[in-house]
């Protein structure tokens, strides 16, 4: 090649580099001084979907027929004005989430705080996909907002163990505590109640698709990977996300996700919490709680390192 060329072609090349350089350095400034809360949440969404997409497809989580499952059309929630769909979850906020379907679909613009925690779960005033008839089924799915919300499967387990076991709801309190007293206890201490490493060795005795819905992983309830979810919610950014679901199926400006709780003076259960029964665990129990929930960890991107992840997000 000519010597003069690459003379002059040297200096160019060198200052297109610098112009680049001085391009991005740019772009990145500008991004920083304008944060757009909506593409950042947008951008999360995706990398969720995305996640989800390829941990489905690796363990061959997709299922050839598109029929639903009976058990999740009852994990699914319905509410046409706004063609909205909500899969239940339980420990992951759902109260509240039944309480915002019922306020949506009525016209008496009821408040959220009005609403008593049992009767919004024993209401037959919000309805269930599994009502419908199938074609009516395909067609919601095909066309409503879907939705689900995930929680770290260890703190949703300590969860469902403080509010069942620990409170005198009477199914899980004395018929579901008798099941596990029966099992683990040689001597009748009927009064003492069911510890969690009790609770923790009950749940790990029975097949995952019989366990109760407080406590059974939560692809099992909302099968994410068959029902393309449009919003993955996570109880960590609940109000960011319930505010992004609320504004995308068009709710009034003025409905905003309730924070009430059930036990208004217990503390609700945090990472410190969690922490301190996982703590009550031994290794083997751990070893096959992350067994049981493996699917959803990997699907909802939350770290099995629960030490690390807790004492941060204590
Ligand atoms: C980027 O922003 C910083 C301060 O926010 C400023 O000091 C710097 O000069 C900016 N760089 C460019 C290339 O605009
Ligand atoms: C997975 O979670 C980690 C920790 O919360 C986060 O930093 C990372 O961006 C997430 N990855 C995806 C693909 O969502
Ligand atoms: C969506 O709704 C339209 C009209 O209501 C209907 O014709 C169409 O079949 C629906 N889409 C699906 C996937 O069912
Ligand atoms: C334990 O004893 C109580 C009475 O003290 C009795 O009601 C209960 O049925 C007993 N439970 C079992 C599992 O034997």
């Amino acid at each position: 090649m000519n010597q003069k060329v690459l003379v002059f072609l040297l200096p160019n090349f060198l200052f297109g580099i610098l112009l680049f350089g001085f391009f991005c350095k740019r772009q990145k400034n500008l991004t920083g001084a304008f944060p757009d809360p909506t593409e950042d949440w947008l951008s999360i969404q995706n990398d969720r979907k995305s996640t989800l997409a390829s941990v489905c497809q690796k363990n061959k989580l997709l299922k050839l027929r598109s029929k639903l499952d009976s058990h999740v059309a009852n994990q699914l929630f319905v509410e046409p004005k706004h063609k909205f769909i909500y899969c239940e979850v339980p420990k992951v906020g759902c109260s509240n989430w039944k309480r915002i379907i019922f306020i949506l679909q009525s016209d008496f613009g009821a408040e959220a705080s009005e609403i008593e925690h049992d009767h919004i779960h024993q209401t037959s005033l919000i309805k269930k996909l599994a009502s419908y008839s199938p074609a009516t089924q395909k067609e919601f799915l095909g066309n409503y907002t879907k939705v689900m919300f995930t929680r770290h499967p260890f703190e949703r387990l300590v969860s469902a163990y403080r509010d069942k076991l620990l409170h005198s709801e009477p199914y899980y309190s004395v018929t579901v505590a008798n099941q596990i007293k029966a099992m683990f206890r040689k001597t009748n201490k009927s009064s003492e109640k069911v510890s969690f490493q009790e609770f923790v060795s009950f749940i790990l005795a029975k097949p995952p698709n019989s366990l109760d819905i407080h406590w059974k992983p939560m692809f099992l309830l909302c099968d994410p990977c068959n029902i393309h979810y449009d919003i993955l919610g996570k109880y960590e950014t609940l109000g960011l996300d319930s505010e992004h679901v609320l504004r995308v199926i068009g709710a009034p400006e003025s409905l905003h996700y309730p924070s009430l709780k059930r036990y208004g003076s217990e503390k609700r259960t945090n990472g410190d919490i969690t922490l301190e029964y996982l703590r009550q665990l031994n290794s083997e129990q751990i070893e096959k709680i992350k067994r049981l929930y493996q699917m959803d960890f990997l699907l909802f991107n939350y770290t099995m390192n629960y030490e690390d992840y807790f004492s941060l997000n204590g």
